[in-house]
């Protein structure tokens, strides 16, 4: 049955992305008409848009205005409760997601205000205010309330001075051994280890 549903919409598709474009001009005003009219068809379209670029944008999601993606929306997740403030930029690998977890000091969903700068791989997780014009590093991890105007990193990367470095990256296929060059599998003699 489900296959049948999967063949029948990838048929319907196309037609369904024509259709929103002319009558929504985007997903996102699709998200709010989906907010008070829901549609089992126009949702899963919705949910696939935003998973072909492995993004999931919950529906109910409060969004004061579209956020500004650099990169694209790619692997970006925006939970259902989370509240988003105004023009706020966010960078690919972003995580903005609830917690749930019962008896869990974080739980809840983030809240961030206006005009915030979202870094590469930031994780801002549960229920955290971070206020307006507030920067988030790249890969930093935020699960305490930042106040407006203030900078978030995770701790500094450590840099460790060593000396012949050799990243040759081998890898045995059928007892014979291969080393990546030119962005190919070459056949090599066993390295000295
Ligand atoms: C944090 C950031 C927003 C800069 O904000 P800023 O207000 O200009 O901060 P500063 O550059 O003054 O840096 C403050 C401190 O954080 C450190 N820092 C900066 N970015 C950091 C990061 N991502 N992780 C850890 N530490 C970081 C700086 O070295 C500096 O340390 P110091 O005070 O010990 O010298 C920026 O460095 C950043 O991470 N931007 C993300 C950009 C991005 O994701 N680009 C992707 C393009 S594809």
């Amino acid at each position: 049955m489900s296959i049948l549903k999967d063949m029948v919409f990838a048929i319907l598709h196309p037609f369904l992305k024509l259709y929103i474009r002319i009558r929504f001009g985007s997903f996102w005003v699709l998200k709010e008409h989906l907010k008070r009219h829901p549609s089992k068809l126009l949702d899963l379209a919705y949910q696939h848009h935003f998973m072909a670029m492995d993004s999931y944008v919950g529906i109910n999601s409060t969004l004061a205005t579209v956020p500004y993606f650099p990169h694209r929306c790619q692997g970006v997740y925006i939970a259902d409760t989370a509240v988003l403030g105004k023009n706020v930029i966010i960078f690919q690998q972003v995580t903005i997601g609830g917690n749930a977890l019962i008896g869990s000091k974080g739980q809840g969903h983030p809240v961030i205000g206006d005009e915030v700068y979202i870094g590469a791989g930031a994780k801002i997780i549960g229920g955290v205010t971070i206020g307006d014009h507030c920067r988030i590093g790249a890969n930093a991890v935020v699960y305490q309330d930042m106040p407006p105007h203030s900078v978030a990193v995770c701790s500094p990367t450590r840099i460790i001075q060593k000396e012949n470095l050799d990243n040759t990256f081998y890898t045995i296929i059928d007892g014979q051994y291969y080393a990546t060059r030119d962005g190919k599998l070459v056949p090599v003699d066993p390295p000295q280890m």
